[in-house]
């Protein structure tokens, strides 16, 4: 006999549960949401099932549905009802997205509230940014996420996340809370983001699709993880509080990258592709969707990251409440 017996540690579910090495908890993830301006009732998603476009009236039975699950934090998405070049309606005082901070935080103190701050979906054009010609103007686009963040943090949310993939847009967002008194206010940067299909779900249900070329101008390329690592360190140096790497499942490499080049907490987007791939697979009765789901967030977690934004975290809770 020349062998070790490792499978000594994995013979008897106890044993396999003590010697777990990567575990879930509630608390690591971050549920997105959709609400839209002037909707009567929530409206599902048809690339994304089980997901809708909620109404304020409909946000609040999710709110109860996920605190009862133990969801602790959720990322906020509005659809306008009306948009303009200047994305006049991402910063208006009773704006979609405003007021929806406010009845989260009113119905549910305790829950952290994060909001998405990117022009895409307030703009007829749907680029992150503001456009002249067929360019997008990095430094114009600015003060405009500037004041969306601020008029944002006025309403309650704990974290503003700026994700137009401009330069500077940390700084930018840093200075103008600073200057409004807002020094709790924090920033979740989308430091490293990846144009790419995945998206392509989502971009259905908010209705951000841009009109002319795609966003590769601006959002990272696949093939440079090298170039990303320079956009995390500038976030970094910009004041974010906290980085992400967005998308999950095909960028594992780069998790483990951001874990090893910063103490800051780090977060990634499980995104609308990821989740409907899935979701896709296990209506037609291909893949467990429980099973592949948890795995993929375990994937996350083991890459180093401390939290995931994921469409499956309501469920991902009930599922793991059941399990213990
Ligand atoms: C806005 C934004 C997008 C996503 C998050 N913020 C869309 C995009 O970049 O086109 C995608 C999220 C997802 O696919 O789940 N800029």
């Amino acid at each position: 006999m020349n062998h070790n017996n490792l499978r000594r540690l994995r013979r008897t579910p106890q044993l396999r549960e003590i010697f777990e090495e990567t575990r879930l908890n509630a608390s690591e993830w971050i549920y997105p949401i959709f609400v839209k301006e002037g909707a009567a009732e929530k409206e599902s998603i048809n690339s994304m099932p089980g997901q809708f476009r909620h109404s304020l009236e409909s946000l609040k039975s999710l709110s109860d549905e996920i605190a009862e699950a133990g969801v602790k934090s959720v990322l906020l998405f509005g659809l306008p009802s009306s948009k303009d070049e200047a994305a006049t309606s991402s910063r208006a005082e009773n704006g979609i997205v405003q007021q929806a901070i406010r009845q989260l935080k009113k119905q549910n103190p305790d829950l952290v509230v994060m909001t998405d701050v990117c022009v895409c979906a307030y703009t007829p054009h749907g680029h992150c940014g503001v456009v002249k010609g067929e360019a997008i103007d990095n430094d114009a686009t600015l003060p405009l996420l500037a004041e969306m963040a601020v008029s944002h943090a006025q309403s309650g949310a704990d974290i503003v996340a700026p994700s137009s993939m401009m330069d500077g847009q940390v700084a930018a967002l840093r200075c103008a809370l600073n200057r409004s008194g807002l020094l709790d206010t924090a920033i979740m940067g989308y430091s490293i983001k990846y144009s790419g299909p995945f998206y392509g779900p989502f971009r259905d249900a908010a209705d951000s699709s841009p009109s002319f070329g795609d966003r590769s101008s601006y959002q990272h390329s696949s093939a440079n993880p090298r170039h990303s690592m320079r956009e995390l360190k500038e976030d970094i140096e910009e004041g974010a509080d906290l980085v992400m790497v967005k998308p999950g499942l095909s960028y594992l490499d780069v998790i483990y990258r951001a874990r090893q080049a910063t103490d800051l907490p780090l977060a990634v987007y499980s995104v609308s592709g990821e989740y409907s791939m899935i979701k896709a697979a296990a209506e037609r009765g291909w893949i467990d969707e429980k099973a592949a789901a948890l795995e993929t967030l375990r994937a996350f977690k083991r890459a180093g990251a401390d939290l995931v934004i994921t469409y499956f975290a309501v469920q991902a809770c009930q599922w793991i409440k059941s399990q213990s």
